[in-house]
């Protein structure tokens, strides 16, 4: 039997994802990252690997999925059960972030959905028998902020991270009595690409930092096993979710009132 712990880490090819598989390699883990684009995957190996890995045995295993595929979802958690054998941390940190509630239409909708909640119930399903047989285990579910105090104009990502939240705490109650640790982490704005894009106009260091996000990672590992940790709420420092709240409801009302405008245009022109 591999003596080596294994960490699995969905969304590991950048963002909190890398942060924490930095984390998990600096604790000793074998690391397996998840994610869609093939080229950020081989990226961040080689940058985790000159950080830390003294051969290629060590360096990071990687898997090129789109966690919204059901089928190759299974697929990848097989291979990796039978690549490595064993699993110690699942890290689901893969998602998306879409602005919009009833102005999204419907593939976007279950497209949140799809990649924010029912990828880590894939992952858990899969991964979950084998901790039990193994006696033990922990999955650490990135929910976020918005799964707990849901903003205007984020209906359809609060409700794919509500859901996870959800999930997560049932998990959590199922699996204490086996041995599992199920921990639900829910961060503000975190200083990374997803918030670059979607998020208010915050400074990077008005955020949460990915590393905070590896730290609680660490502090939950370091946790003796007569401990369960539930759920962690990060959130940006002074009233910086307050006034990131209030700058995208202003965003997305203008955003409604200019798509409602430029239709309107449009049906002049054609008449
Ligand atoms: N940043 C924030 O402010 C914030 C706050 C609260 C919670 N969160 C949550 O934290 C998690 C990580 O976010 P982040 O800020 O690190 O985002 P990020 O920088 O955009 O990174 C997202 C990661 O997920 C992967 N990913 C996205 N869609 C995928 C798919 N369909 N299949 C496989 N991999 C996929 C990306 O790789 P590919 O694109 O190559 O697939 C990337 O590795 C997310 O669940 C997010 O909702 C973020």
């Amino acid at each position: 039997m591999n003596q080596v712990p294994v960490a699995v880490v969905t969304g590991g090819s950048r963002g909190i994802g890398k942060a924490v598989a930095d984390e998990c390699m600096s604790l000793g883990y074998r690391v397996v990252l998840v994610a869609r684009n093939p080229r950020n995957l081989e990226q961040a190996c080689r940058e985790l690997s000159e950080k830390h890995a003294p051969d290629a045995a060590h360096a990071p295993d990687t898997a090129a999925v789109d966690v919204a595929d059901v089928a190759a979802v299974k697929a990848t958690a097989e291979d990796i059960i039978r690549k490595h054998g064993r699993i110690d941390l699942l890290f689901n940190a893969a998602g998306i972030s879409i602005p919009g509630t009833f102005d999204l239409d419907v593939e976007t909708f279950t497209r949140l959905f799809e990649v924010n909640l029912r990828a880590p119930f894939l992952f858990m399903q899969a991964f979950l028998p084998h901790m039990v047989a193994r006696g033990g285990g922990r999955v650490i579910n990135v929910a976020s902020r918005n799964g707990k105090v849901a903003v205007a104009g984020l209906g359809g990502y609060s409700a794919s991270k509500y859901g996870l939240v959800g999930l997560s705490e049932s998990a959590y109650r199922d699996y204490a009595a086996r041995g599992i640790s199920i921990t639900t982490i829910c961060p503000g704005w975190v200083n990374t690409e997803m918030a670059a894009n979607e998020g208010p106009s915050l400074r990077p260091e008005e955020m949460v930092q990915p590393e905070d996000v590896a730290r609680t990672v660490r502090w939950l590992l370091s946790m003796s096993s007569s401990v369960r940790v539930m759920e962690v709420m990060l959130e940006c420092a002074g009233d910086v979710e307050r006034r990131a709240s209030v700058e995208l409801a202003k965003l997305y009302a203008l955003r409604r009132r200019h798509e409602q405008e430029f239709n309107e245009l449009d049906v002049q022109a054609e008449s």
